[in-house]
């Protein structure tokens, strides 16, 4: 797998494609007017360029981001993006209860200022960052991915980061680094459920070395045009976007290189149940479920069709090859 970084060309968009928050295109109208067909060529080209730049709602909550649109490729979806309000109050974060409501309510205790992220293992550079001078490391790219919970729920939302690659070549691994941990919080005097026995804490997960150079793998600071809610992850969060939704690790405090690979949290709950790799596999069931379908959260009338479940979560022809050879079926 080739990965472009920025020594071999890989540019970041200019100061001119910078998005200003109050000139999202209405979508529908563009693609109405191309499907009218007196759109010429140019036009077209046009019409798609800007049709990636779909209309984000910026929901004037938190602190706004100045995002620019990402060059990866795959990085910005064309689907609907769910509404800020399903992707704020509809999640998972254990350390603030296991209802899908409990984080929306209870995470405001959640501190995050200041916030240092801590780089060990097996690096040349290990470092203690700041938030602020993590953020600085990349410019902040709008990148529209699919989420999809090994529960069977999927979202598309608009997050707010740089590749992670960005960080783990800074602090420059060693040879023998083959994988990445991932450490988050887990503070009892601001995590009501912290120190609960629904997992073992603090929550861990890993990737690949590979996986972690991946230009999709997202290093997190907003979602929206905003920083994050705490309630999705924040300050900082991992999205993997052909992974299950529990691989990205939110409110990271701590990524460490090692030569063996890491436990994760929910490995060591149910080893028989999730995986390692935990990469979306429609063909590969959940022993208690069936991965071949999803619900599209915001779409769940009474008359709402599931959805079909791609392979990688449509990430397939971006991140495919990394698994040639691999049994998928072992390796879930
Ligand atoms: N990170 C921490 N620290 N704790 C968690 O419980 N839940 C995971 C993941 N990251 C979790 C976590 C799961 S199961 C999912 S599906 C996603 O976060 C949900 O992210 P979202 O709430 O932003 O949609």
């Amino acid at each position: 797998m080739l990965i472009r970084t920025d020594r071999d060309g890989f540019q970041h968009p200019h100061a001119s494609e910078i998005t200003p928050r109050a000139v999202y295109e209405d979508r529908r109208q563009l693609l109405k007017w191309m499907a009218t067909g007196v759109a010429g060529a140019a036009l077209a080209t046009w019409a798609q360029r800007e049709a990636l730049a779909q209309q984000v709602q910026r929901p004037g909550k938190l602190a706004p981001l100045t995002v620019v649109r990402s060059a990866v490729p795959g990085a910005v979806t064309m689907e609907k993006v769910t509404e800020y309000k399903d992707a704020s109050t509809y999640n998972n974060f254990y350390e603030f209860g296991t209802d899908k409501s409990d984080p929306a309510q209870n995470a405001h205790t959640l501190k995050t200022k200041p916030w240092t992220v801590e780089v060990e293992g097996l690096v040349r550079k290990p470092a203690k960052y700041t938030l602020e001078d993590l953020m600085k490391m990349g410019a902040q790219e709008e990148r529209i991915y699919r989420l999809r919970c090994v529960e069977g729920w999927s979202m598309v939302v608009p997050w707010v980061g740089f590749s992670l690659s960005k960080l783990v070549e800074k602090v420059e691994p060693l040879g023998n680094a083959k994988y990445v941990e991932f450490l988050t919080l887990a503070d009892k005097a601001t995590m009501p459920f912290v120190g609960s026995r629904v997992l073992d804490w603090p929550y861990a997960e890993g990737l690949r070395m590979d996986e972690a150079m991946h230009p999709l793998t997202l290093l997190t600071f907003g979602m929206y045009g905003e920083v994050l809610p705490n309630q999705n992850g924040a300050p900082v969060r991992l999205v993997v976007p052909w992974k299950y939704g529990f691989k990205s690790a939110k409110s990271i405090v701590k990524i460490r290189f090692t030569e063996q690979m890491p436990k994760t949290a929910w490995n060591k709950a149910a080893a028989n149940e999730y995986g390692f790799y935990s990469n979306v596999n429609p063909e590969v069931d959940h022993p208690r479920w069936s991965q071949a379908t999803e619900r599209r959260i915001g779409e769940d009338g009474l008359f709402a069709k599931k959805r079909k479940t791609l392979m990688f979560n449509g990430y397939e022809p971006q991140v495919g090859q990394m698994y040639a050879g691999l049994d998928l079926k072992k390796n879930f």
